[in-house]
Order: structure tokens, then sequence, then C-alpha cells
């Protein structure tokens, strides 16, 4: 199987940000992914260096195009080795091959009679740099960049997209996965429900000319969004090379939703011009955003990943942006929910889990991976688990549900901190009967943590590899390396390295006495009045509920509405969209008020609560500690 994969092209208007390293982070960990399952993968990113907000940037330098270009476009390319990101192709517009190939492309559409001289007049967005309609605009502004469009009249060039339309809408119907989340795939077929206008496809040079000339008329250079499409064949020495004909067919592209209409509307119709198949997947991405605000550099609320990463690390950031966005939809940014992350999933969890492990091997096992003795239920549940994580880690991988193959995974890893807990290989250490029950416990943790380092590696590259080297395996794995029994005893097993350091909170600004004041009233408060008779709490009917679908609701960042079953479906409003995102609510267990009087918030009836635990700033879900038939009763 082959795999090709790409970013978008990042204008070089300015310097590279953290939605620029998301998507890019996204592409290598998936090719990361793919060549684990034994994929023959390209990875293709790169900027895109023509166009009137290009020359504009470079004029506000004070350099020269060529200049100013080739000096941002070499912040990208070497930003990206700071993320642990390693594409196999760094493309630029300004490359010679790129230039001609486009002029190859123009020329042949042009001579088939799919590209026409006429005048248009539209309403412009030089921050998209793309014509607007009506619709999408604001209060008369660019929803994404909070500017008015310019009204522009001129005699262009245009691209008969419009030709297409019917094979475009035939092409996103019968083809499920060509864009997704699936919400993408409805929101063009919507805009594809009305007539599709063609595409102005030329500047003329009096305006601009910064871009590459058409070839059949050099008083126009070549529309931004025509020549940088193109890029994506550039890569592959379209049209006679090799690599053409085994990377196109597998070609998915990553995106934000901001660029969806160039690459779900122009970008095909393009192809299907040319004679060339469309790609196979376009992958569609939300907003990093900052107080919810997009996080853009013509806002100027940037964050530089350079420096999130000399402050938290490379994998503690890459970790953090893949689990804490839902693929699709908008997240928000904050250092505290960085520093969590980094203390409870990777400090905590997998970093001690690594530690105590490796450590207990040094005191209990003389650093070596001991022969397993017979397994009992308990190590059978852990291979188990195991096996099933790499199930769902590898579906939820392939459909860029990177939140959730990390849920699957960390599952595992608190499962084996559990296991160390019950087995207690301390209190084994003291009974001389016990020795072949210690070998085979040390036997499934280490198992267990070669089988994590598998998984983990697309995603922290460098964890992994520390995570190899104290288990005396090879760095480089593939996924059928996560069968259990990889491990041969007698292996030395290294000391081992920390993984992640935990890191401190920002001091907040608010005094820690007024806190504990608070505390100490609460605390009476509940002495006091906090008392309920036997009887009066059996009223409160507490039932298991599993959540079956959830969403936010509109205009409003704290509720969200949830569908759970118990076993009767009911909708629950509940107000922790600020801790939960919609997607990794579906499938949990949690408990219900089940009798609580119904009511109505922001418009949505909700029949019960959802019990949740207050500690500090999180809010976590109440939970039992084993799945249990729907409906029943907690007492
Ligand atoms: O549109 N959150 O380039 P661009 C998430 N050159 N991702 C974000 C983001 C945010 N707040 N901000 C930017 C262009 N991105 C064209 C593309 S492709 C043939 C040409 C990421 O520099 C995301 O991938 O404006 C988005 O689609 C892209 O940067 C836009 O980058
Ligand atoms: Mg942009």
């Amino acid at each position: 199987m082959t795999t090709y994969i790409t970013t978008p092209i990042f204008y070089v208007n300015a310097e590279p940000h953290l939605g620029h390293a998301y998507s890019t982070i996204v592409a290598d960990t998936y090719a990361r992914f793919k060549r684990l399952c034994g994929d023959d993968v390209r990875f293709q990113t790169g900027t895109d260096e023509h166009g009137d907000k290009i020359v504009q940037a470079a004029e506000n330098a004070g350099e020269s195009p060529k200049e100013y270009v080739d000096r941002i476009s070499t912040m990208f390319s070497g930003t990206w080795p700071h993320l642990d990101i390693e594409p196999d192709n760094f493309i630029r517009t300004t490359d010679s091959d790129h230039k001609q190939n486009v002029q190859t492309i123009l020329q042949k559409v042009y001579e088939q009679g799919d590209i026409y001289f006429s005048e248009y007049e539209g309403l412009y967005c030089k921050g998209c740099e793309q014509f607007l309609t009506e619709k999408e605009l604001v209060d008369g502004k660019c929803a994404d960049h909070l500017t008015e469009p310019e009204k522009i009249r001129e005699q262009n060039y245009f691209f008969k997209m419009s030709k297409y339309q019917e094979w475009l809408v035939d092409h996103i119907k019968s083809n499920p996965e060509f864009i997704t989340p699936e919400r993408y795939k409805n929101e063009m077929l919507s805009f594809l429900s009305e007539p599709l206008q063609d595409l102005c496809i030329s500047r003329p040079t009096s305006r601009l000319t910064w871009g590459i000339p058409l070839p059949f008329d050099d008083r126009f250079v070549t529309y931004v969004w025509f020549d940088a499409l193109i890029n994506y064949l550039t890569g592959l020495v379209y049209p006679n090379d090799q690599k053409f004909d085994t990377y196109w067919p597998a070609a998915e592209h990553v995106i934000a939703k901001d660029i969806l209409k160039p690459h779900a509307i122009f970008w095909p119709t393009m192809l299907k011009a040319m004679g060339v198949e469309p790609y196979k997947k376009l992958h569609v991405h939300g907003y990093w955003n900052i107080n919810d605000t997009k996080m853009s550099k013509s806002l100027g609320n940037v964050v530089r990943p350079k420096e999130m990463v000399e402050e938290y690390g490379v994998d503690a950031v890459r970790y953090f942006l893949l689990r804490d966005m839902s693929f699709g939809l908008d997240s928000s940014y904050n250092s505290e929910a960085v520093i969590a992350r980094q203390n409870s999933d990777l400090a905590n969890d997998l970093g001690n889990l690594f530690s105590r492990s490796l450590t207990m091997v040094g005191k209990f096992e003389g650093g070596k991976v001991p022969e397993s003795g017979p397994m009992e239920d308990i190590d059978q549940g852990m291979q188990d688990a195991c096996a099933k994580m790499l199930v769902t880690y590898s579906e939820e991988m392939n459909q860029f549900r990177f939140s959730r193959a990390l849920q699957a995974v960390w599952e595992v890893i608190s499962r084996a901190n559990k296991y160390i807990v019950k087995n207690a290989p301390w209190e084994l250490a003291k009974d001389d009967t016990k020795q072949e029950r210690i070998h085979t416990v040390f036997y499934t943790l280490l198992e267990t943590l070669r089988i994590l380092q598998v998984v983990v590696s697309p995603i922290m590259p460098a964890t992994a590899q520390k995570m190899a080297k104290g288990l005396g395996v090879s760095t480089v794995s593939t996924l059928a390396d996560g069968k259990w029994g990889g491990l041969k005893p007698g292996t030395p097993i290294s000391k081992p390295e920390q993984l992640f350091p935990r890191l401190e909170k920002k001091k907040s600004a608010a005094p820690v006495k007024v806190k504990k004041d608070k505390k100490k009233q609460k605390a009476k408060g509940e002495k006091l009045e906090g008392i309920i008779t036997f009887e009066e709490f059996g009223k409160v009917k507490l039932k298991v509920a599993e959540i079956v679908a959830a969403e936010r609701i509109k205009k409003s960042d704290r509720l969200l509405k949830l569908s759970v079953k118990a076993p009767e479906e009911r909708t629950i409003v509940a107000g922790i969209a600020e801790y939960y995102s919609p997607e990794e609510l579906v499938g949990r267990q949690v408990i219900i008020v089940a009798n609580l009087k119904p009511a109505k918030l922001m418009g949505v009836p909700s029949e019960g609560m959802v019990l949740a635990a207050k500690d500090g700033e999180r809010l976590v879900l109440a939970s039992l500690s084993d799945t249990v038939a729907l409906g029943s009763r907690v007492a």
C-alpha cells in the first residue's frame, strides 16, 4: 500500500504559528503511522509564495519579494525539525519546476477550451485571496479576516468550473470518504446546491506582477490559488514521473476549514479538466482559538511553535495538540491545558508507569526481562486489553481521530498502573514461593510497555525512542510488533530515563489565603446544614446511563446537549462543554439523576443531570469502575 499525505502550503506573509504546526504535526503523525502499517509513504509540505498579500508583506518588511519569500520560507522549513516533523519533500511555488508545471497545465486546459476571457466584478478579500459571495460575508466583512472585501471589476481569464459542477456533486455523493468529517462534506454539498460560478484565474500585470505568467497571454499572471493547488502534483513530478503513478492515487490532503472551498471545489474540478483522477481524501480540521478567536497572523494573536517546544518539550506539544483537538472541531489553546496534560497524562500516567516498572525490574529481576510463568486472569486481561487497544487505535488513527486513538492507548496505561497496584510486586518479593509470579507480573508489564512504545511512536517519536532504549528493543518497529510476546527473556533493561518532567502551573493572581478561607467555610457549612436522612437520600434516583450522542448548544460555551440511554433515551443538558468535547463523551457510562424535574436550558429541554466532581479548575465526570447494565440503580 502507498500513502501520499500533504499539508497546505503556507503563505509566507508571516512566520509559522501553532495552527500551521498543528496541520503539519497531523500529517507527520499520519505519515509515521502509515509507515508503521508497512505503507510506502510520501509526506509533503511547503510554502505558497505568490500573490498580492506576499507583495504587501515584503513591502512592509522593506525587502524585495524574492528576498522576503526566501527568508520566511526558510523559517517554515527551519521550524519543522524542532517539532520532529520530517517531510519527504518541501515544495516552494517559486521553484522553477513548479512554475513550468503550472504553465503546462494552463496551456492544456486553455487549448481544450476550458479557459475563456471575460469581464467580472466581485468582492475580493486579500486575506483569503478569494472572491467572496455576499452570502459569505458577516456584517459586510470577511468572517475570517474581519476586513471588508474590495470591489474589483476587470477583464480576466476564467476557468469553466461550472461545467464540472454536476460531476463533482456525483463524485462527492458516491465517495463518502472524499471529504471528512461529514459536516464539511455536507457544507460543500449545500454550497453546490446553488449554481457554481466560473473561477477567475488571472490577475492583470498592471495590478500584480508577482506571479506565474499565463503562457497564452503575458499581460496576466496566474491567480495564486490556481498556482498553489498544483503544488500537490509538482511535488510528484507530474505527469511523467514514476512518483506520480505511485503516489497520486493515494493522495490525502490535510487542511483547516478556512480553505475548504478551494480544496473541495476548485481543486477537484481543475483535476477533472486536466484529465487527472481526483485526490482520494480531504481531511478538514477546525481552528485553534485563543479566547474564542481564531489564532491567525492577520489578527496577531499567535503562539510560536518553537517557543512552545522550548517551554514544554516537543513530545508534550505534539501530544497536547493531537489529544486536545477533536479533529474537525475547534479547540481553545491555553498554557494551563498544556501543563495539565503534561502533568497528568504524560508525567503521571505514562512517565510513572515506565519509570517505576523499569526501576522495579532493576530491583527485583536483576535488570533483565524475566521468563513469564503461567498467566493468571489478571495477566491475560492485560494482554487482551493491549490487543483490543491495537484494533481501536488503528481504526481511529486511520480515520484521523487522533484524540480517540490516544484515549484508547491511555486506557491501557491506566490499566497497567492499576495492574501494578493490584499485584503489589514489592509484597510478592517478600515471599520466596512467589518468585515465578513476580516473573509473570514483570514480563506482562514490560510487554505492555513495549506495545505502548510502538503505538506512541507516530505521536511522540522521541519518547518512543527513549522507551525503546530502556526496554532494549529496536526503535524501528511495525504495527505487527504490537503482537504479544515480542520481548526476549534475558534482554537487559536499562535504568529508566525520565520521560516527562512535571511542570509547575503558572502562578495565578488569586491569593492562596482567600481560597483557604473559602474551603474552611464550606467544610463548616457541610457540618451544619449538610445532613439528610436515609429516607431523603432515597428520593434521589441515581442511574447508570450511556452517552450515545453529544453536541454543542449554539451560542453557549458551557452547555452540551447529551443524548443518553438509561436504558430509555433522554436528553440532558450539561454544563461541561469547557471540560469535555462532544466526541470524547460518546460511549461513556455516566451517573445521572434520573428523577430531576425537567427544565429548559437555552431552549433545550433537559431531563436529568449528570454527576461530576469539581476539582479546582477541573471538572471530572463521575463513573463506575466497571461497565454495568444501563439503568442500574446507584445507591
Ligand atoms: O491558506 N488553527 O495558507 P495559510 C488551525 N497558502 N489551523 C490553522 C490555523 C488555526 N488557527 N491557522 C492556520 C493558505 N492554520 C494557502 C494554502 S494550499 C494549496 C494553499 C493552518 O498560510 C491550516 O492548515 O493561510 C490552514 O488551512 C492553513 O494553516 C492556512 O494557511
Ligand atoms: Mg490564511
